[in-house]
């Protein structure tokens, strides 16, 4: 089942619930990139954006952060209304935080970075419900897809598969009309795009069309 992620990074902030309300018909999950200026290079929102986000849509907030030290803020993200957040396997103290996420009723991701290897994350497909692996270098939107990454996606999904594991595998960076059926078909089920839908002048179509491509790669 092919899941689409718009990613709010790529939203206008002045007219945000509008923006999150137009692509609505075509999003399954809301994709929230969270960006500390120090795990990377740039700055975004936190959890009092999160929270009015919530009372703005029902759909599930796919919380991804990009901090140094994410533990000290996952109640926050939770009590703001986050319904999944993934942690960085490149901070460390990735049992902590995950059973930190399993604690507070969060779904538990873990994202890598496209130069750190799968076995990386590999120890941790029992213990997580979601793994996000990151097909740009991470903390900008807009940036181009690193097909490099693709044997990741088709390791991560051949472990899962011969570990009986329940871990959906998302894909997050440079993702669209072109490059969204070459990781679908790698195993990718949850699609983030920033660009792709919020750049377009129709946010929607843009958005049903990638949905089209991914599943008749995967059909
Ligand atoms: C990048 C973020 C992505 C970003 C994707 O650091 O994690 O979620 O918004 O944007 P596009 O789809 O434009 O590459
Ligand atoms: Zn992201």
């Amino acid at each position: 089942m092919v899941r689409l992620a718009p990613s709010i990074l790529s939203a206008d902030f002045a007219s945000l619930g509008d923006d999150i309300t137009t692509v609505t018909p075509q999003a399954d999950w809301l994709h929230v990139d969270v960006m500390d200026g120090h795990f990377v290079p740039n700055l975004t929102i936190g959890p009092p954006v999160v929270k009015s986000i919530r009372h703005h849509t029902r759909l599930p907030l796919d919380c991804h952060l990009m901090m140094t030290n994410p533990g000290e803020y996952l109640g926050s993200f939770r009590e703001a209304g986050a319904d999944r957040c993934s942690v960085h396997v490149e901070v460390g103290d990735t049992a902590k935080l995950c059973a930190q996420m399993r604690d507070l009723g969060l779904g538990v991701g873990l994202a890598v970075n496209p130069e750190t290897p799968f076995e990386a994350v590999e120890p941790w497909l029992g213990h997580i419900d979601l793994l996000l692996v990151m097909t740009v270098h991470p903390g900008f939107g807009g940036q181009r897809f690193m097909a490099e990454v693709v044997p990741k996606v088709a390791a991560a999904r051949a472990a899962i598969a011969a570990g009986g594991h329940d871990v959906l595998i998302e894909v997050d960076g440079g993702i669209d009309a072109e490059t969204v059926g070459e990781v679908a078909r790698a195993g990718a089920e949850v699609f983030v795009a920033g660009n792709a839908i919020f750049g377009h002048d129709d946010p929607v179509a843009a958005a049903a069309e990638l949905r089209r491509v991914a599943e008749a790669a995967t059909a």
